[in-house]
């Protein structure tokens, strides 16, 4: 997850679930630094702060997968594979 905090590749984890922010950047009413900033993180907290329904509605086209917690050790989370993730989506775009 760590990994994708580029800004051609830009994730965040929201609730327990991985979005593909990258190409939401542009069109981002709090800027794409706001997002940047969070990349590859979860952020959790912050969005829930900030944003309003409409927000959380527009989350939902970039979902790409959900958290899964790796051994018994939080914080070290990976991103389960939907199958759609990473270059397989990246390589349809
Ligand atoms: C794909 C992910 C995101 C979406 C779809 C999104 C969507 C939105 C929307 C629609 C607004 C306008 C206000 C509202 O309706 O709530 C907004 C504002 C804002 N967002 Fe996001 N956001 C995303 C990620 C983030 C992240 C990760 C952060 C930083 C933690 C962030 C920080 C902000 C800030 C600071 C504003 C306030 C701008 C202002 O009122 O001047 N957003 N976002």
């Amino acid at each position: 997850m760590e990994q994708h905090d580029q800004e051609d590749d830009v994730w965040i984890v929201v609730a327990g679930k991985v979005y593909d922010c990258t190409r939401y950047l542009p069109d981002h009413p709090g800027g794409a630094d706001s997002i940047t900033i969070n990349a590859g993180t979860d952020t959790t907290e912050e969005f829930e702060a900030i944003h309003s329904k409409k927000a959380w509605k527009q989350l939902e086209p970039w979902y790409i997968g959900d958290v899964a917690v790796r051994g018994n050790s939080l914080g070290q989370s990976e991103v389960e594979r939907s199958g759609l993730g990473g270059l397989g989506l990246r390589s349809m775009l």
